[in-house]
């Protein structure tokens, strides 16, 4: 079997990729290892930039987004029992973020890309990557028991952290930066209306909280916990008492509670693999950088190297350019370690870390009340927070 690109991984970096290519003429075959039904359930991230709403649109892949997403003009920062909004389009010349979840972005671009007559190969197994160096790079893999081969002219490794397309860089090559920090996520979806109109980021002497939403019956909250604690230490009293106890403040606001219908434990992980291509094998999202999710900049970043990549790729065939290609990792790193420092810099302001020094403690606090007291701290803040431009892409 033969395409122009090989794409490991429906994620939202394979299916965009594939998207994105089919619009510039260019042909591309995708292989999964999961079923569609599971990656069209699967419950990860909520907020979507001002570039990669844009971006949506653009490609035509917003229509649902557009329809069913929350736009927000503002988040709230919390400590000290008080509450202190961050007014995003005021700080950013008018940008906002929209809150639509990432399996809902998943099912518009399965959808789109099948649309396009584009195969997406799901439910294979031992997928391994060859001939990176030469012109017609492979991909091997298992599909209902029997051994398949795709030749491409480019390999897209678009499979996440644990895939294996960052893996067939040889490790020599490999230049990395990583940083795990010693907590986790403990996440719930509950049956509740809203407890606020905005997401809150809340920190407190118990560990940070996050208050975001899904739907008006739905909502999708967040507390800092042990990395290594399990979901079945956490009863539904124990979890909504350690959320009274972390959002407690001065005006009366409580957290609005209903019943919990899923739960799950996330690490936390600061880690960049800037050498994002190795002959025709091109990185793009997770399997190149991960975040922690404080700045919620993970699928954001995918999409950015997506555009990236694509226009790398439409130059090669369109006007037979090599320098896209050439300069993809260095181009695409560039825009990673911006969403890399706000991600670190928000996850220090509003984590506490267990056996901290005070002053560490009241660094943070004054930078919280720095960041909502000055115009130029906040606005340093919000422009991150809805998402430095793609490039040529506002
Ligand atoms: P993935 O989504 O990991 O997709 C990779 C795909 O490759 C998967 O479908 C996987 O099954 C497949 N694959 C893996 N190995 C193989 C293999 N061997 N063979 C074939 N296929 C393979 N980001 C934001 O921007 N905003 C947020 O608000 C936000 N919140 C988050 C909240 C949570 C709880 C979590 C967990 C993440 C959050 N993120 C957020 C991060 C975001 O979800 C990821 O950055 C995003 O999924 C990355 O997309 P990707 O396509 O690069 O990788
Ligand atoms: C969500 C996740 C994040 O990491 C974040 O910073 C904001 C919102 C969410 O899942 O809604």
């Amino acid at each position: 079997m033969k395409t122009q690109v090989g794409i490991i991984g429906a994620g939202p970096a394979g299916l965009l990729l594939s998207h994105m290519l089919h619009l510039q003429g260019i042909e591309s075959f995708i292989v999964e290892q999961r079923t569609r039904d599971d990656i069209e359930a699967t419950i990860k991230a909520g907020v979507l930039e001002h570039p990669t709403v844009e971006l949506l649109k653009q490609i035509g892949v917003g229509e649902r987004m557009v329809k069913e997403g929350y736009v927000h003009n503002g988040i709230e920062l919390s400590f000290g029992g008080k509450r202190h909004r961050i007014d995003l389009p005021e700080l950013t010349g008018g940008k906002s973020i929209t809150v639509y979840p990432q399996h809902e972005v998943i099912k518009d671009l399965v959808a789109a890309v099948l649309a396009n007559g584009t195969t997406i190969e799901f439910g294979v197994s031992d997928v391994s990557l060859h001939d990176l160096e030469s012109t017609q790079p492979g991909i091997r893999y298992t599909k209902n028991g029997e051994a398949q081969e795709i030749r491409a002219d480019f390999i897209g490794g678009c499979d996440g952290f644990h895939g294996p397309s960052r893996q067939a860089i040889p490790a020599n090559l490999r230049e990395e930066h990583a940083k795990v920090y010693p907590c986790g996520w403990f996440g719930i979806l509950c049956e509740a209306p809203p407890s606020s109109d905005e997401l809150i980021y809340a920190q407190s002497d118990r560990g940070f909280v996050l208050v975001s939403t899904r739907t008006p019956t739905v909502q999708r909250l967040y507390f800092q916990c042990d990395p290594k604690d399990s979901v079945d230490n956490w009863s539904d009293e124990r979890i909504w008492a350690e959320f009274r106890a972390r959002l407690a403040n001065d005006d009366g606001w409580e957290i609005k509670e209903g019943p919990i219908f899923q739960k799950g434990i996330i690490a936390m992980r600061s880690f960049v693999c800037e050498t994002m291509q190795h002959g025709r094998l091109f990185l793009a999202g997770d399997s190149a950088h991960i975040v922690p999710p404080t700045g919620a900049k993970g699928l954001n970043l995918a999409a950015g190297d997506v555009v990236l990549l694509t226009r790398a790729i439409t130059d090669f065939y369109r006007n037979n350019s090599q320098d896209g290609l050439d300069g993809y990792s260095t181009r695409a790193v560039k825009r990673v370690w911006r969403g890399e420092h706000f991600s670190w810099w928000m996850t220090n302001m509003l984590h506490d870390f267990e056996g901290e020094d005070t002053i560490t403690r009241r660094f943070r606090r004054s930078q919280l009340e720095y960041v909502v007291s000055s115009r130029a701290a906040a606005t340093s803040l919000a422009e991150n927070y809805v998402g430095v431009p793609f490039e040529g892409i506002t």
